[in-house]
């Protein structure tokens, strides 16, 4: 029976999130504002770039000459080179059952779904009947984040892989389909949806003969579920709003949810990222603020795992109604304890996850690490992917040394961003011992107990104290040499044209852009930056680069929309990955998802690479010597039916193709489709991308 299949379906084909209801100004009139100055005072939007960046303490970077957008240290000392040429021919808009990649590339597929990684190794069965045992011991479904920890030894050819596994489509997961009798799941089909969520820690070695990199089975494998125990730290341990019955003290939960984006540290551990765990629970009494501002179901849970028919206590901790006197008698605390980073030490196979409370409570997309400094504070951009919610970072209290460790992440300052009308933005603290936070907080007539209810209830007081709304924030990326802060705002259904603002300049914005910020004096600590856009997202006719330059609409060979992924390699190549939903993907002019490179200085693009169907393209890194890229495709054959499947990337036909090879079909009676890695190289065994 899949008598709920089709409430799943409008679920599991996107992540558009609920959206924010609070009653903060949208700066509507700020684009008007600000366009209108600058038209004034140089007569062209062209042109109208000349004082942006000029205007405070930030270097100065605009070269209104050239029209360029210069990184403040590129002409001063490279630490390394800096050279994001885009050495390939753009791939056009496709839409095939396959990887395209530029001539001269070839891929292989790695760690599809299933794949065994521990225990006793057990052989995904392609038919979808392996158990939920069998699931712990495989790599998760709908891979997202990930990052590569290189070895000393072969830091180029062998590694740990990190990899998110953000949830599951029931219509591919499970032989036929998920199973509801009665109100009730199967026991061990809610087992096994809990195990193909989390995290895979993956040792993987490039063979030396052949260049095909495989799965080393060795004692670093390790599975992360959203049942695996973990130990809560920062502010929030201990907390009355995180005691269960599981844990009257609020140290410990078990699981991790939705793991979408990443981060790393840079004292080699892994972060993954809490984004829309609160669809997979339910409080059927009255929901305190800690849910209902983040859109925990009064229903029922997402798969409704707290309806699995053994009734053990690890599936009905989904139900968040209160149901004792006390809270250290039921799980009504439950969803507190997700929504969080969580940090993972991937060379330790037996440590506990830890999640770093410190970091706020939102819809977490990722965590970006700014390129540490000796001696100065360690910073981290997040972005709360739910329509209208907010930027944010983390500065901690400690000092960078080369000996910190993950407690240096449980003692800092959360901020989150507004965005001026004028170019410049400010940083606001979410501090409970913060006078002006205290002084909003008073006036929005809000009561916060301590700094753990605070980031409890981070929207809140996000709200609280004014930040400024944007459309969906998803994937950031900091340029590892001048530190200037990329961010993915995807797409906002819902912003109306009379809401938009000079950082979110479109209503509705369908089709996404992308901004940036420097922050004052290029210290990623403080506590004022400048921003403009990097390139409004969109067709030929609804698109632009660096539109504060006057840049180019985009072509044929660069049209895009959705940007979610972004990352910065080791080049300056700025690698932005796309996640069109629905009929943006099936029909529109932008064909599947794809991955584009960008040179983050002259504005150019160039479309490198596109995915099977109905895939989203999520996820990138590479070796240190950029020599291999590993790329993730999530959710390949996402329309499927049970039996019906709309991909069979990667077990049937080619992994990828090059433009002008045939194209591929699916084949509804083929291969089930899987979430896997693509490990893309040269044929010559250069860099990729240049
Ligand atoms: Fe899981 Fe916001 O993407
Ligand atoms: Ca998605
Ligand atoms: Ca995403
Ligand atoms: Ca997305």
């Amino acid at each position: 029976m899949n008598d709920f299949n089709n409430d799943l379906v409008e679920i599991d084909s996107g992540d558009e999130p609920m959206s924010n209801h609070s009653d903060n100004p949208h700066f509507s009139t700020i684009l008007e504002k600000r366009l209108s100055r600058r038209q004034m005072l140089t007569g062209s939007l062209g042109v109208a770039v000349a004082g942006m960046f000029g205007a405070s303490g930030v270097t100065s970077l605009a070269n209104a000459a050239s029209g360029s957008f210069l990184p403040p240290a590129a002409g001063a000392k490279p630490p390394f080179a800096l050279n994001p040429t885009l050495g390939f021919d753009a791939i056009p808009v496709t839409r095939s059952d396959t990887a395209t990649l530029p001539l001269g590339y070839k891929a292989q597929a790695l760690i599809p779904w299933g794949t065994p990684v521990t225990g006793t190794y057990p052989e995904y069965k392609a038919n979808g009947s392996n158990t939920g045992e069998e699931q712990e011991q495989q790599v998760g479904s709908h891979h997202d984040g990930m990052h590569y920890f290189p070895m000393k030894n072969d830091p180029n050819g062998h590694g740990l892989l990190c990899v998110n596994h953000e949830y599951v489509d029931q219509r591919v997961f499970h032989a036929a389909g998920a199973t509801l009798v009665a109100g009730q799941r199967p026991t061990d089909e809610v087992r096994k949806e809990i195990a193909a969520h989390g995290v895979s820690v993956v040792e993987v070695k490039k063979d030396k003969g052949t260049g095909e990199w495989n799965v080393v089975n060795g004692n670093y494998n390790r599975r992360v579920t959203a049942g695996t125990p973990m130990e809560i730290r920062g502010p929030v341990r201990g907390s009355d709003l995180v005691k269960t019955k599981f844990s009257p003290n609020g140290s410990m939960t078990r699981g991790t949810i939705n793991n979408c984006a990443h981060g790393y540290t840079p004292w080699g551990t892994y972060l993954t990222c809490e984004e829309n765990w609160a669809g997979y629970f339910v409080n059927k009494t009255t929901p305190p603020r800690e849910h209902s501002r983040y859109g925990v179901s009064t229903s029922n849970g997402r798969y409704r795992w707290e309806a699995a028919q053994s009734g053990a206590d690890e599936y009905i901790r989904f139900d968040a109604s209160t149901k004792a006197v006390d809270a250290t008698e039921d799980y009504r605390n439950e969803p507190n304890c997700q929504g969080w980073v969580v940090e993972i030490d991937p060379f330790n196979p037996n440590s506990t996850p830890v999640k770093r409370t410190a970091l706020g409570r939102f819809a977490h997309e990722g965590a970006w690490l700014s390129p540490p400094q000796l001696g100065q504070p360690v910073v981290f951009y997040m972005g709360d992917d739910a329509q209208n919610e907010y930027i944010y970072k983390f500065v901690t209290k400690a000092r960078y040394t080369r000996s910190v460790k993950g407690e240096i992440l449980d003692e800092g300052t959360l901020y989150v961003a507004r965005f001026y009308d004028d170019g410049t933005g400010v940083w606001l603290a979410l501090d409970y011992n913060n006078m002006a936070f205290q002084a909003a907080a008073a006036n929005a007539n809000v009561v916060f107990k301590d700094q753990a209810d605070v980031l409890v209830n981070t929207r809140l007081a996000a709200d609280v104290v004014g930040a400024t709304k944007m459309d969906r924030p998803e994937w950031g990326a900091v340029h590892p040499q001048t530190r200037e802060a990329y961010m993915t705002l995807t797409n906002n259904s819902i912003r109306a044209p009379g809401e938009i603002d000079a950082a979110n300049p479109r209503g509705p914005n369908p089709t996404g852009h992308i901004i940036r910020w420097r922050e004052q004096g290029n210290r990623s600590w403080a506590e004022k930056f400048e921003w403009d856009i990097f390139v409004l997202s969109g067709d030929e006719n609804n698109s632009q680069v660096l539109p504060e330059q006057g840049g180019p609409a985009l072509t044929q060979d660069n049209i895009h929309a959705s940007a979610d992924g972004l990352w910065i390699d080791q080049n300056g190549i700025l690698w932005i990955q796309t996640d069109m939903s629905g009929s943006q993907q099936g029909t529109g002019p932008f064909g599947a998802n794809a991955m584009l490179a960008a040179n983050p200085v002259t504005g150019e693009i160039k479309r490198f690479l596109t995915g099977p169907n109905d895939q989203e393209t999520t996820g990138v890194v590479s070796t240190p010597d950029g020599k291999t890229m590993f790329v993730n495709f999530q959710h390949p054959g996402d329309r499927s039916q049970p039996g019906a499947f709309t991909s069979n990337w990667p077990d049937s036909g080619a992994v990828y193709r090059h433009p002008g090879d045939p194209e591929v079909v699916a084949v509804p009676s083929g291969a089930r489709p899987r979430s896997a890695t693509i490990v893309i190289t040269r044929e010559d065994g250069g860099i990729v991308g240049l």
